[in-house]
């Protein structure tokens, strides 16, 4: 992937030697890379469904396992565009959220509980710090194909989507923190911070 600027959206893998069988591994920009500062565009109706879009959901599914990460959104790979991968692994209390692609999402918080937990990003690399988040989310977008869906997430599960969601609106988890006194690079922090050893998103 280019490092460009522009807002022109660019298909990977869109060559007809790119087999299908074949996802692409995609270059994650970091933080200083103007579309992680952009307020992403909509998928345009014409793109679902077509293979340009699912090779690009595919790439980011693809790319976000390469990288160790739980999510990866278009504008982490100079995309303007509103749609992200993430998955939940399994733990004690909750089962594996499969790896998915939410597009054009639409995330309103139910009630006001909030809560602080640890967060990486794969555009800010080395760095955890503590991030607020909503509790319990509502969630709704389309798939790949288009087809509506909608669900309720709580805990981790809410705190990646609202990560993922905050860059396509050109906001990382570094503006969401209430203090820089947690912000810690990964290998200190695994040393000091009881539970350590997240991964990215
Ligand atoms: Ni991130």
């Amino acid at each position: 992937m280019s490092d460009s600027a522009s807002a022109t959206v660019i298909v990977p893998g869109a060559g007809p030697a790119q087999s299908l069988a074949e996802p692409e591994l995609l270059e994650v920009v970091r933080l200083g890379h103007p579309t992680l500062r952009e307020v992403a565009e909509a998928v345009p109706e014409e793109l679902f469904g077509s293979a340009r879009l699912q090779r690009l959901a595919r790439a980011l599914i693809h790319t976000m396992f390469e990288e160790n990460g739980v999510g990866l959104a278009a504008p982490q790979v100079a995309e303007p565009l509103r749609l992200f991968a993430y998955w939940v692994p399994e733990t004690d209390d909750e089962p594996e959220i499969a790896p998915r692609v939410l597009v054009n999402p639409e995330i309103r918080a139910v009630g006001d509980d909030m809560e602080e937990g640890w967060e990486g990003c794969l555009s800010i690399p080395r760095l955890r710090g503590l991030v607020p988040r909503h509790r319990r989310i509502k969630v709704r977008g389309r798939s790949v194909d288009g087809e509506p869906l909608s669900l309720t997430a709580d805990g981790f599960h809410a705190r990646v989507l609202q990560h993922e969601n905050d860059h396509l609106d050109g906001v990382v988890f570094l503006d969401r923190m209430t203090s820089m006194a947690s912000l810690a690079f990964e290998d200190e922090w695994e040393r000091h911070e009881p539970g350590g050893g997240q991964d990215d998103d």
